[in-house]
């Protein structure tokens, strides 16, 4: 039993936050909590400031053209919600993946129910990749969008979004990517990718508070607004604005929320994005390899770790992970995140569906002893197993 908690759930949300994070909000906070964007006082002006000046920051981090089209939202499922209601008309064909989360696949599922769109699920490959081709395949007269999870939450694997965007762009079909899982970890350039919109969150890898999120989004993607409020632009209009970013942004904006995304994006470059994925795929790495020598341990990611983020996923044997995410819990001070991780089509197509499996997702302040002590742990529920693992996606 370790004396203190090791967070093994990075992939749900990234705990600790770096220090420097907490100080900007809290400070920041106590100097300048006005509302941004309303009054006309200098601590009004410099609170608009700081929220212009984080869309200009997130601009340049994802390779878009224009700040004004960095819109905010309370996280990337809020996001994708906006970009589908504003894009989706009666009729239209979508194509995204079986790697989907549920802020896809229900938002999808909810339309199609209403009758109003029909869409399409591209399978992954043994090892957890969507082939490119295989979306342009389906495309067909009436797609409207393309929405695809850059890297999958349960897998790990980081989809080739370079080339799905080539097969998109030949089409004049816009592509949408759900960064939620790789915004941090690994660089997004929309513009040099042909990627329409970004979708993201600031509480995983950007090192951001809850409730803070967004869309990054091309000038040639036009997405109505489906929110409508105050702007504190042309309020003596009925109607909401047309122009960027309050277009689909209403009400009081998350100030605290938007220095916290601020401070973790600073934190990032300041650490350099790569070597912060690399102490993480070390960690993680470590972590396979440890698991591959148990017997009774089934792993459930790519046999090649070479396009993933931290995030590996497995189960024992006989053990419900319920009960395995209760016992590295409760005997080993463990935090892991079990289940079906909001993506039961990964999980129905691994043959997981029925019982889900336990996912560890290592960050930057993971230690390697935090690793072997999850391995011991993990060995521990081998023991008197029946049958043996392997690495290695099994569907
Ligand atoms: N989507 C988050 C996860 O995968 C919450 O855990």
């Amino acid at each position: 039993m370790s004396d203190r908690l090791i967070y093994l759930d990075n992939a749900a949300t990234s705990f600790p936050k770096p220090r420097e994070v907490l100080d900007r909000m809290l400070q920041g906070y106590v100097e300048m909590g006005v509302s941004p964007g309303r009054g006309s006082y200098d601590l009004a002006l410099e609170a608009e400031d700081i929220v212009q000046r984080a869309r200009e920051q997130l601009a340049l981090f994802f390779g878009a053209p224009d700040a004004d089209r960095i819109i905010f939202a309370a996280n990337a499922t809020d996001a994708l919600n906006i970009a589908f209601n504003g894009l989706l008309q009666p009729g239209d064909h979508v194509i995204s993946t079986r790697l989907e989360h549920n802020s896809v696949l229900r938002p999808l599922y909810h339309f199609r129910e209403r009758g109003w769109i029909s869409y399409d699920l591209v399978h992954f490959d043994d090892n957890g990749f969507v082939d490119p081709d295989e979306i342009g395949r389906n495309v067909k007269q009436n797609t409207r969008l393309v929405i695809v999870s850059h890297a999958s939450n349960v897998l790990g694997t980081v989809q080739p979004v370079k080339e799905i965007g080539r097969v998109c762009a030949e089409r004049g079909i816009p592509l949408i990517i759900d960064a939620s899982q790789s915004a941090g970890k690994i660089p997004i350039d929309m513009t040099a990718w042909n990627v329409s919109a970004v979708a993201f969150t600031g509480h995983k890898a950007l090192f951001g508070p809850t409730g803070i999120g967004g869309l990054a989004i091309c000038p040639d993607l036009d997405i109505l607004p489906s929110r409508f409020g105050g702007t504190g632009v042309d309020s003596k209009s009925p109607i909401h604005t047309e122009a960027f970013p309050h277009r689909l942004e209403a009400g009081t904006i998350n100030l605290i929320g938007i220095m916290g995304l601020s401070a973790g994006i600073d934190y990032i470059m300041q650490k350099g994005m790569e070597s912060i994925h690399g102490e993480e795929m070390a960690l993680l790495k470590r972590l396979r390899d440890g698991l591959s020598g148990l017997e009774h341990v089934e792993m459930y990611c790519a046999g090649n770790l070479s396009d993933h983020v931290a995030v590996l996923t497995a189960n024992v044997d006989d053990v419900n992970p319920e009960d395995g995410g209760a016992i590295l819990d409760g005997d080993f001070n463990i935090a892991v995140r079990v289940g079906l991780h909001c993506a039961p089509l990964v999980h129905e197509d691994l043959g997981t569906i029925s019982r889900g499996a336990i996912r560890f997702s290592p960050g930057i302040f993971n230690t390697p002893e935090d690793i072997d002590h999850a391995i011991r742990a993990m060995a521990s529920m081998s023991q008197n197993q029946k049958h043996g693992g392997g690495a290695g996606l099994r569907r």
